[in-house]
């Protein structure tokens, strides 16, 4: 039986063994090679996407258990790399080999939507299942802050921007100069 959930914001239906894990299902079945594969037993995180918004080990996740879930994979992070983590990942050029990378980039994007502005510690805890053979940490952690600092750039921006829309707007100047009841 087809097993459906939502892909990157899109309706996905898949017809496969509901025992196979996503990382296959994504990889194989749907030739989305961007998460990779590094140890199988949910120990290194290259497999990591986002299944209803928390990072998950694609890898030991049986594609059954995402039904009616949404998933979210580096592809679907952003249609144009500007999600912040992406935008500070290229500013701080932190992947070496970049193997790891995908995983790494789903996990700490997971972080910074709970966790918006998180200490070395939070950073470091919540990526401690991420393993990267090229060692490259301390830029990772540099670019985890980085992006907080770009998310809330952004999001200023967009309350001065709505801000201004609102006083522009007929309605907004009358509650603005005290006359809306
Ligand atoms: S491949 Fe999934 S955690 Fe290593
Ligand atoms: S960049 Fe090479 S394994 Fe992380």
């Amino acid at each position: 039986m087809a097993i459906q959930f939502t892909l990157n914001e899109k309706p996905q239906s898949v017809d496969v063994n509901p025992n196979m894990p996503l990382l296959w299902v994504l990889r194989d079945t749907l030739g989305m090679t961007g998460t990779k594969f590094g140890c199988g037993m949910a120990l290194c995180g290259a497999c990591t996407v986002h299944i209803n918004g928390a990072a998950t080990r694609s890898c030991v996740t049986p594609v059954s258990s995402v039904a009616g879930k949404r998933v979210t994979t580096i592809e679907g992070l952003s249609p144009d790399r500007s999600h912040p983590v992406q935008q500070a990942w290229m500013e701080i050029d932190v992947p070496q080999c970049g193997y790891c990378q995908s995983g790494q980039i789903m996990s700490a994007a997971a972080l910074l939507a709970k966790t918006p502005s998180p200490s070395d510690a939070q950073i470091d805890d919540a990526l401690s299942g991420n393993i990267c053979r090229c060692g490259t940490y301390l830029r990772i952690r540099q670019a985890i802050h980085r992006a907080a600092e770009l998310h809330t750039a952004r999001a200023k921006a967009g309350e001065a921007s709505a801000l201004s829309q609102a006083r522009s707007s007929p309605v907004a100047k009358t509650a603005v100069a005290g006359g809306a009841r």
